[in-house]
């Protein structure tokens, strides 16, 4: 009898089976493991379809609901948030920011496997032929572009054709291991792409105090987040307090204070360190604590 061995890894990436029995994306090159805890579908329910109420804005909004996705990596977040909105009339604009389009290319392959696939295939196989991709699934008309690059790059450069998003998911590897994408000056980019009227939030999975401090800093409010199963807390940042439901406060700012890893990056290189004078300064005089 022959059997067939189905191919579980490609140069850069390979499958590997989480404790709790679901399929993941791992990346050799960076040795991470994406929604390495509870798997890929779960953290992207917890984190950002019921964390941004998703269901709610999107049906609420009137003209197409526009969502970056910095770090599209194996399309696990948005392949989710779209199953989880399709039932509604609806149109939703994707842009997604990766500088590889090989975890996609991976995923797609193994989409049985990770089961997050379902149905969407014809739309990831149009986005990796094209760049980018339209089709109405269920009661939704989806609009995809990829930009296939540097992120913090991209953001330099202000001549963009690109709607300013609703939502943000932001999904780097974490400031230790992926720092040129968690500095200041990235953040501040960010920011000045947001449209002032068009309400914005973006939650990550950390809730390190280094990360809370660079979004306040780069003009965000910031709050606590959901937990997701995999972490107690997490962060949601916004450019209105009115997407936030516990914003952080003077306490957690005396906490900041004391810690020894609260100043920025303001270069693409992890280091620790307490926050400066000029950081408090700045921390006090924002907004959210006046
Ligand atoms: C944790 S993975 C994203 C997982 C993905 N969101 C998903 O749902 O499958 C992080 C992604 O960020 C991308 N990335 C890291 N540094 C980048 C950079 N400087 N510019 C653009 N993308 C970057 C990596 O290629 C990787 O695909």
């Amino acid at each position: 009898m022959r059997t067939t061995v189905r191919p579980v890894s490609a140069p850069g990436y390979s499958l590997v089976t989480l404790a709790n029995g679901v399929r993941s994306v791992r990346s050799h090159a960076e040795a991470e493991t994406f929604h390495p805890v509870i798997g890929p579908v779960a953290e992207a329910e917890a984190l950002y379809v019921r964390q941004l109420r998703l269901r709610e804005r999107i049906a609420a909004h009137p003209g197409e609901f526009v969502i970056w996705d910095v770090g599209l990596g194996a399309a696990a977040n948005v392949l989710t948030v779209l199953r989880a909105t399709h039932d509604l009339p609806c149109a939703v604009r994707l842009v997604s920011f990766d500088h590889t389009l090989e975890p996609l290319r991976f995923a797609l392959q193994h989409g049985v496997e990770l089961g997050y696939f379902g149905g969407y295939e014809p739309l990831v196989a149009e986005l990796l032929a094209a760049g980018k991709a339209e089709q109405t699934i269920g009661s939704q008309r989806v609009s995809w572009q990829v930009h296939v690059g540097d992120f913090p790059t991209w953001l330099r450069n202000t001549e963009h054709a690109v709607p300013a998003p609703h939502a943000i998911l932001f999904d780097a590897y974490s400031p230790a291991k992926n720092a040129a994408m968690w500095t200041l000056p990235l953040f501040t980019s960010l920011f000045r792409h947001l449209d002032p009227a068009r309400a914005c939030a973006m939650p990550t999975y950390s809730r390190a105090t280094l990360l809370r401090v660079t979004w306040l800093l780069a003009g965000f409010y910031v709050g606590v987040g959901h937990a997701t199963g995999e972490k107690d807390e997490t962060t949601l940042a916004a450019n209105t307090l009115a997407l936030l439901d516990e914003p952080l406060d003077r306490k957690w700012l005396e906490r900041a204070r004391r810690s020894t890893s609260a100043e920025p990056l303001h270069e693409p290189k992890y280091r620790q360190a307490p926050l400066t004078a000029e950081t408090w300064e700045r921390l006090q005089a924002h907004p959210q604590f006046q």
